[in-house]
Parts: C-alpha cells; sequence; structure tokens
C-alpha cells in the first residue's frame, strides 16, 4: 500500500518476531518494557490476527485482534478485542493507522468473523472517526480511611459469610467459576481462559522491589457450603510515615452473584488493618456508590471504558437482547465500513432479536458509530439525539428505541486488553 510516495506492508508477524514487534508498539506509547512483559503478553496474543506494518524491512506499526467471548445485554457474542494499535513516531500522521483500522474491519466483514469490535482507547478523540462509540465508562475511586465507612442500614444488611484469603494464583480455577458464571449480567466483561487469568494477575503483579503483593483474593462462600459468591482480588503496599500506617490497597476487582455479597466483600478489603487508601476502578452502577456513607470520599472520575464498533449491523443487533420489546427500522450511516448504511429492521426483546435489511421508511437515523455507543446498553440515545446525532423519524420512536436499548446493568470491562 503506497502512503505518502512510501511502499507499505501489512502483514501478520512470526513467533520470532513478536519481541520486536512488542518493542516496537511500546515505544509508540512511550513505556519502558521487561522480559516479564513480553512473555506476558506472548501469552494472550493470537499471532495469526496480528497486523506488523512495515516499509522495507522495518516495522513502523502495530495492531492486533484477540478473539473475545464478550457478554452483550442479555446474551455472549464473538467480538473482535483490537488492541496494540501503534504507529511508528517516524512514520505518524501519513495515514497508515487509517489503513490498518480499513484493513480490521474489512477482514472481520469479508470472513463473517466477529459482527463487533471493541477496545480501550489511549485517547478518546481517535475512534469515532472508525466508527467506533464510547460504549461504557467506568469510576475511577480513590478512598481514604475516614471515607471507608457504610451507612448503617447496610452495614446491617450484610449477610454473614465465610471468608479465605488466598495468593489469587492459587485458586485462578474458583475465580474462574465464579467470574464466569456472573457474566452474562453484565455486558461488556470477557471470559478468561486460562492464559487470560495469567495475564489478569500478572498485569496486576509489580516490579520487583515496588514493594506491591502479588495479588491475593478473598473467597466469600455460604457457612457450611464450599461453593464460592465471590471474590475480591487485590494488592497492598505497605507503608508507614511518622509511625503511622499509611498502607495502600489497590483492587483489581469485587465479583459476586449479588450486590449483598458484592458489598460484604468490599468491607473485606476495606477493614484491613494498616491501610490508609484504596482505589479502584469500578462500573457506574456498582453498589459501593451507595454503600458509603459519604459518599463524594470515593472522589468518583469518570471514565471512558469499552469503545464499540459494529462490524455487521444485522448480525450484530442480532446478538444481543433489548429490555423491551422493540419493532423497528434504523437508517445507519457508515462512510467507513459503507456494507452498513441503509435501512434495517429491528425485531427484538428480552428473549432474542432479528435484525435484517428493510426497504421500509426509517423510523429513527443515526451514524454507525452512535450504534456503537448504545450497543452494550449504557449509551444513551436521547444525549445523542439532543447532540444532533440521532434523528428521530416517525414520532415516538426515539423514547421507544431508548427504553429498548438500555439495559438494566451498567457495562462494565474491569482490563484492560
Ligand atoms: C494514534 C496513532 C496510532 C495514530 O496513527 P497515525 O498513523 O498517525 O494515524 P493516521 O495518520 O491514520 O490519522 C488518521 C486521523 O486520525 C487523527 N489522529 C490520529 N491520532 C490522533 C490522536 N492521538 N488524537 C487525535 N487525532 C488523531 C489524525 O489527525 C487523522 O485525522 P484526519 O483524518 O482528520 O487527518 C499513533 O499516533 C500512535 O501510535 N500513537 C501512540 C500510541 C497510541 O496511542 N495508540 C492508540 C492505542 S489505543
Amino acid at each position: 500500500m503506497p502512503v505518502a510516495g512510501e511502499d507499505f506492508t501489512f502483514r501478520s508477524i512470526t513467533d520470532e518476531e513478536f519481541a520486536h514487534f512488542f518493542t516496537v508498539g511500546e515505544r509508540a506509547f512511550g513505556t519502558q518494557i521487561s522480559q516479564q512483559d513480553v512473555e506476558r503478553e506472548r501469552g494472550v496474543f493470537e499471532l495469526d490476527r496480528t497486523t506488523g506494518i512495515f516499509s522495507g524491512d522495518t516495522l513502523v506499526g502495530t495492531g492486533g485482534i484477540f478473539s473475545l467471548e464478550m457478554s452483550v445485554p442479555g446474551s455472549l457474542a464473538p467480538v473482535a478485542g483490537v488492541t496494540f494499535v501503534t504507529v511508528s513516531p517516524t512514520h505518524r500522521r501519513r495515514g497508515l493507522l487509517t489503513e490498518l483500522m480499513r484493513r480490521q474491519l474489512q477482514g472481520l466483514h469479508e470472513a463473517g468473523r466477529e459482527p463487533v469490535a471493541a477496545l480501550w482507547a489511549s485517547e478518546s478523540a481517535i475512534y469515532r472517526r472508525f466508527g467506533y462509540g464510547t460504549a461504557s465508562c467506568f469510576h475511577e475511586i480513590r478512598i481514604d480511611r475516614e471515607g471507608c465507612a457504610f451507612d448503617p442500614l447496610v452495614v446491617k444488611n450484610l449477610p454473614s459469610l465465610d471468608y479465605r484469603l488466598e495468593p489469587a494464583r492459587d485458586v485462578v480455577d474458583e475465580l474462574a467459576r465464579i467470574h464466569d458464571a456472573g457474566l452474562v449480567v453484565r455486558p461488556g466483561d470477557f471470559r478468561r481462559d486460562e492464559r487470560w487469568w495469567t495475564y489478569r494477575l500478572s498485569q496486576g503483579e509489580s516490579r520487583p522491589g515496588s514493594g506491591w503483593t502479588a495479588p491475593l483474593a478473598v473467597l466469600a462462600t455460604i457457612p457450611g457450603s464450599d461453593v464460592g459468591r465471590g471474590y475480591a482480588l487485590y494488592r497492598t503496599k505497605a507503608a508507614f510515615t511518622d509511625l503511622l500506617p499509611t498502607g495502600e490497597v489497590e483492587i483489581l476487582e469485587i465479583v459476586g452473584d449479588s450486590a449483598e455479597v458484592r458489598l460484604a466483600l468490599w468491607r473485606q478489603v476495606l477493614d484491613l488493618d494498616l491501610m490508609h487508601s484504596w482505589r479502584a476502578w469500578v462500573a457506574v452502577d456498582d453498589p459501593l456508590h451507595v454503600a458509603l456513607a459519604d459518599p463524594r470520599r470515593a472522589r468518583p472520575r469518570l471514565s471512558d471504558n469499552l469503545w464499540v464498533r459494529v462490524v455487521d449491523v444485522g448480525r450484530a443487533l442480532t446478538a444481543r437482547r433489548y429490555a423491551l420489546d422493540i419493532d423497528m427500522v434504523l437508517s445507519v450511516h457508515d462512510d467507513f465500513c459503507p456494507w452498513n448504511t441503509g435501512h434495517w429492521h429491528l425485531i427484538g426483546g428480552p428473549d432474542g432479536a432479528e435484525c435484517r435489511r428493510t426497504d421500509k421508511a426509517a423510523d429513527i437515523e443515526l451514524p454507525a458509530w452512535a450504534l456503537g455507543a448504545v450497543y452494550l446498553g449504557s449509551g444513551s440515545l436521547y444525549a445523542l439525539a439532543r447532540a444532533g446525532n440521532v434523528v428521530e423519524q416517525s414520532k415516538g420512536a426515539l423514547a421507544r428505541a431508548a427504553a429498548a436499548f438500555t439495559w438494566p446493568v451498567a457495562a462494565f470491562c474491569p482490563m484492560v486488553f
């Protein structure tokens, strides 16, 4: 492919090339890497789904796709997890990212693979032009000891559970079972096999000398039963300042089969002795927000989480479910993936859906990125309409579509990929 007078080759990379591929990509991110980082990433990368962009023999850009099974509203669906998108500082702003995006999406479409793509964006200004919309958000929270108390009414209702504290690596099977059982409830997370658990736990692992422990798991079970109902995954860093304890806790995730179990696990972690500050990324509807006696002390900061791209409108809208029955025609505009442009008849509800191309008149009109933004059930069609991005064509259609597309549980992916 010629860009600005130079010829470029796009191809997947080999096992031997992986360390160099990773180094070139990380250089674009500006990060320092270790051999441990290379090995961690090699464990999850699918070589046949990587893209190396070469100028002659020189690697100047990277990209990859993970084959994910992701929770979407009411179901699980294959999703292309787009990752490690970089262009070397020497070759930026010449259209290489654009060409990489085009090849990825066209490749998925032509091969009939994942109907949806998702990614974490390093910067939020990059991906809308390629048809991605912000499909979920999360809160980054930082709580000091003074802010850890729960509302007394919540404390009274906490379930009585048994707890075990284990090195997370020793209980991966249990963690996986609890995690996967809860998956279909919350859109935006994905099933983790052994490789992904290794990745998850090593993401939370620190360099030697940093003072952080390896990830620990506190597992909650019903008294008298050995069936796990939830876990909190965290690590700690002990410290003293002026002889006073100022330890830190990083909570990687708290997963449980009910809000009560999750809150009981929060209590376990927030009650750790000698710790002074806690930080975590949590779903915007995490029960912690209402359980804290003084919620502002969690200092929640909103950030974008997953960006979603509807690769094939028909298959994507068929793959999820809808909170209410919906029978409507969507007019989709998609300059970057023109096969999506046109009218689509969506009939769906809580038990399933079907979406096919149609000649019927449209009820609402929207660009592909807006469809990505509402795909996981958390984006607001109303907000998009107020900003002029979604246009109502038949009276009442916007309200009906917004009610059907919105899912009661907020989408959240706790893990960067
Ligand atoms: C982001 C990055 C991949 C862009 O690659 P690139 O080859 O320079 O992108 P392109 O030349 O195809 O740019 C396409 C368009 O996106 C815009 N764009 C690219 N990067 C952008 C950014 N970081 N912020 C805002 N706009 C950006 C370009 O200005 C261009 O806009 P135009 O079509 O209006 O002219 C590259 O700068 C990079 O590797 N950055 C560091 C790593 C990173 O952040 N990667 C993304 C991981 S999620």
